[in-house]
């Protein structure tokens, strides 16, 4: 079996959707595995049912009043433990906005209510107060507004005559468990971690005629033999949280064209001076891999020399 996704879930009480995921990656072909369970609540129930099941817990100082140290410590034990996703599942503390750009793209979340409709909390007492005859459950991107962020999944659930918050809320945690895991394997299987990242621009930089890989300033950079770099992988350069390929633009017009029609997929480089070089994230949702070897392409004509770039052309 290929190596599977790393999850950290988040939780702050009973852990029920957490232990959804647990169970559901107990299937062979599952592409997530739970390594860690972290809370800012060290009484939190989830937490025996985690350890029960072997998962490791996150040893973390109180979170109440000492946000930043929390999640400071967070950090640390999702990146000691090489996590590649975040899954908050009931976790009822707002992540500050240094967490969520640090793991940007990387963290998601569940609410109950179908999203844009019932952010916050309250969710079913509002369902309720205003007549609707359907609610449901939402797996969303986490940003830094709350509730917030590109939705990667819905489930529908009827709301029935005589319904109170606690009826329903019980049965929108029943459809919460069957959602929050298909989705959660759907976008690791579409957007795997930097790792398995890397081995693919690997594979298509190195598919390149004379490419081949040097580590250079602790990135793997891709060079034309007898001529020059064409690309580099970085992540998490200089603590920036970024995974992403660097290729050859025209010069500093196209690159600045580039970063202005698409600010969320480029951007300029750090270290790179004013050069042509930008950056295309990889850690921003599922990748467009034509897109990615289009690039690589394109900028190992521009470093190749001219012999071997007119052959390629043949
Ligand atoms: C779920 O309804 C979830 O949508 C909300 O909090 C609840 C957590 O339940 N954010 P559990 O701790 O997973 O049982």
């Amino acid at each position: 079996m290929p190596e599977r996704s790393r999850v950290a879930v988040l939780i702050s009480g009973r852990g029920s959707n957490m232990a959804a995921l647990i169970y559901a990656a107990q299937a062979e072909d599952c592409p997530y595995e739970v390594t860690l369970v972290a809370s800012d609540r060290p009484d939190a129930e989830g937490l025996a049912l985690a350890r029960a099941e072997g998962v490791a817990v996150a040893d973390l100082p109180p979170a109440r009043g000492n946000r930043a140290g929390f999640e400071a410590a967070l950090a640390e034990a999702i990146d000691a433990a090489g996590i590649d996703y975040i899954a908050c599942a009931g976790y009822m503390r707002i992540l500050g906005d240094d967490f969520v750009k640090r793991y940007a793209g990387r963290i998601i979340n569940i609410h109950p209510s179908l999203l844009p409709a019932h952010k916050g909390l309250d969710t079913h007492a509002a369902v309720l107060a205003a007549g609707e005859s359907v609610t449901g459950a939402t797996v969303h991107q986490v940003v830094a507004e709350l509730d917030s962020g590109p939705i990667l999944g819905q489930v529908r659930v009827a709301v029935q005559p005589g319904d109170t918050v606690e009826a329903l809320a019980e049965r929108v945690r029943i459809a919460e468990h069957q959602l929050y895991p298909r989705v959660l394997a759907e976008l690791v299987a579409a957007e795997v971690g930097p790792e398995a990242v890397l081995a693919k621009v690997r594979a298509l930089a190195l598919a390149l005629p004379a490419a081949a890989e040097k580590l250079t300033h602790g990135m793997p950079g891709f060079f034309v033999e007898g001529g020059k770099f064409f690309a580099y992988f970085t992540r998490d350069h200089h603590g920036d949280g970024i995974t992403a390929l660097l290729v050859k633009a025209s010069g500093v017009e196209e690159q600045a064209q580039l970063i202005e029609n698409d600010p969320e997929l480029y951007y300029r480089p750090a270290y790179f001076g004013p050069s042509g070089w930008v950056g295309i994230r990889l850690d921003g949702g599922a990748v467009d891999w034509g897109h990615i070897e289009d690039w690589l392409t394109r900028s190992w004509r521009m470093s190749a020399p001219k012999r071997l770039a007119a052959m390629f052309d043949l």
